[in-house]
């Protein structure tokens, strides 16, 4: 039998009073998951649940139905929890959660919005962090600190399967809701991410917009064993990020939401606090690496709650490959006449 989410909580807290405020505050943000996954299976879905509602979010995003109904579901497991503040992606400014709490969580209630409508998998996101006295009093201290502070993050995903990706800081687990059992149980224990990648996700739409530094990476990967990269690539984007992460620790990959030139992209689409963050944990705890295309994620202070970040990630090597061509543009004149000399060889 495998071991219950709970019993890994236990044993991870030990006699630790802050580790075991993370444990607490997982195990409510579990119930939530709970909650939000039966709705959704209720049928309250369609319709209903993928309508729009007049409003946008802290981002400018258009909100759902069920956006709005996750952001309740786990603002009230915030205050039944040992949390200070609550920072969400539906809300433009933290919300004061339980005074007498040590953590600060931040938080994207339902990512991949899109795809609801579509019986796609969608997810919650989140991130834990320790709260100091100045961050007690003052909530935009609270959040405005690198993702190393993360005590704990991790995601759960809507899908054919509940699951809960979780990483408290000694390696990246995963466990499954298990209806027979009525909780999470572990699925898979330390993820380990294959440094290589053999596939790449990316809004290929964007192609035109991005800087020609990010057009070469994909035009060689595209370029499959005739090109520079001597090998072939598969292409996946499934457009919920809590998806494509998962399918990246399993199988490996790697990940690219780029900057680029539309209007408000300049930092592309994924925000700092609530998913990049947690992913970077996530992924660097299963062997992984995570940047914003040269730097390492959890060491961006964040200059807001909703700051937005460029995300890669996945696979260490390709990460770093990536970071190669993003940082060095003269790698990029070496590029053609190597590629070039390598097709003369190979004719
Ligand atoms: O939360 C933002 C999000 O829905 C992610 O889940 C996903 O990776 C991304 O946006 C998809 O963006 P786009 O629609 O631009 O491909
Ligand atoms: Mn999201």
């Amino acid at each position: 039998m495998s071991s219950s989410l709970d019993a890994y909580l236990q044993s991870q807290a030990g006699s630790d009073p802050l580790r075991a405020d993370v444990a607490e505050t997982v195990r409510q943000l579990c119930l939530a998951a709970i909650k939000v996954r039966n709705t959704i299976l209720s049928g309250g879905t369609g319709d209903t649940l993928a309508a729009s509602r007049e409003a946008t979010n802290a981002g400018g995003d258009i909100q759902k139905e069920l956006d709005v109904l996750a952001d309740r579901v786990f603002e009230e497991a915030a205050k039944a929890s040992p949390v200070v503040w609550y920072g969400s992606e539906e809300q433009e400014e933290p919300v004061a959660a339980n005074p007498t709490g040590t953590l600060a969580i931040a938080i994207d209630p339902l990512d991949g919005s899109s795809n609801i409508d579509t019986n796609v998998s969608i997810g919650t996101i989140f991130s834990l962090f320790p709260v100091g006295e100045e961050g007690r009093a003052n909530p935009h201290a609270a959040f405005l600190q690198p993702g190393t502070s993360q005590l704990a993050a991790g995601f759960f995903i809507y899908g054919p399967q509940l699951l809960l990706v979780l990483s408290v800081g000694n390696g990246t687990h995963v466990f499954i809701f298990s209806p027979a059992f009525g909780g999470f149980v572990e699925m898979r224990a330390s993820v380990d991410i294959d440094p290589r990648a053999k596939e790449f996700a990316i809004n290929a739409s964007n192609y035109r917009h991005w800087e020609p530094q990010m057009r070469s990476y994909i035009d060689d990967c595209l370029a499959g064993v005739e090109g520079p990269r001597e090998r072939d690539f598969n292409m996946r984007w499934i457009g919920s990020l809590v998806a494509d992460c998962y399918r990246i620790l399993v199988r490996g990959g790697v990940f690219l939401y780029p900057g680029d030139a539309r209007k408000g992209y300049a930092k592309g689409r994924l925000r700092l606090l609530y998913e990049a963050n947690p992913i970077a944990f996530c992924v660097e705890h299963a062997g992984g690496a995570a940047t914003d295309g040269v730097t390492r994620i959890l060491e961006i202070v964040p200059d807001g709650l909703h700051a937005r970040t460029p995300l890669v990630f996945g696979g260490k090597r390709e990460v770093e490959r990536v970071a190669r061509y993003m940082a060095d543009p003269a790698s990029l004149s070496e590029r053609s006449p190597l590629f070039g000399k390598r097709s003369l060889f190979r004719a």
